[in-house]
């Protein structure tokens, strides 16, 4: 396993809206950047509605995900786009932060409202350098959600090659979707847009 799986990272989701049109992601890199002033960076992948409304409205918010967070949450915040209209937070308990962007209230320890100072052009991602606007502490009773949990306890464990099958199956370590033979150099994970790297061959 790449040595990158071994820095400890969280889960997050990210939230941000376009006028009225409020949509979130899934994302692993949020990072204390400096603490006077309280500055964090969140690093998005170009392709992502959340990018793009970023970008536009120089806001963000936040949600510190916490390990009551079931599976279902990930795959419907960080596997699919809400760019096709699919309203993602629907179902969901929600709030608004301060400038009104809509966040998580359950399974999180609680939110941070963003506002970009800077950004910086990483080619197929953009890292938003942020100052913390407000902040809000939920009274969870978990502990944060990490991505090594997440790996452990959060996501479908990958199923053992049936006997029969002819094909390799090669497992996506990241959301646990399995492709029928060697990924293609440039393949991308359906799911959670990882690449090729990302894929192991089950056993
Ligand atoms: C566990 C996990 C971690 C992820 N981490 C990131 C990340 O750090 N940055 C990113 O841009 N996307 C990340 N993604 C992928 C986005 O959440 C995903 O592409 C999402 O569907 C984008 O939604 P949007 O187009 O509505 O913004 C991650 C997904 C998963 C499942």
């Amino acid at each position: 396993m790449s040595l990158l799986f071994k820095i400890t990272y969280g889960l997050y989701v990210l939230s941000a809206k376009d006028e009225d049109k409020n949509n979130a992601c899934v994302i692993n890199t949020v990072m204390q950047q400096t603490a006077v002033p309280e500055r964090v960076s969140v690093t998005v992948n170009k392709d992502n509605y959340t990018h793009d409304m970023i970008k536009k409205s120089g806001c963000c918010a936040v949600s510190v995900l916490d390990t009551s967070t079931k599976f279902d949450l990930i795959k419907n915040f960080g596997m699919q786009s809400g760019r096709g209209g699919v309203d993602k937070f629907e179902g969901y308990k929600t709030t608004y932060t301060k400038s009104g962007i809509k966040v998580l209230t359950d399974n999180c320890m609680g939110y941070m409202e963003l506002k970009v100072d800077s950004s910086v052009d990483m080619g197929t991602h953009t890292m938003f350098v942020c100052s913390i606007a407000d902040s809000v502490t939920n009274t969870s009773k978990f502990e944060p959600l990490s991505y090594a949990y997440y790996h452990a306890h959060v996501k479908p464990q990958p199923v053992a090659k049936p006997a029969s099958t002819e094909k390799e199956i090669w497992t996506c370590v990241i959301c646990g979707y399995q492709h029928e033979g060697e990924p293609a150099d440039d393949y991308i994970c359906p799911l959670c847009k990882h690449g090729k790297v990302d894929f192991k061959k089950s056993i």
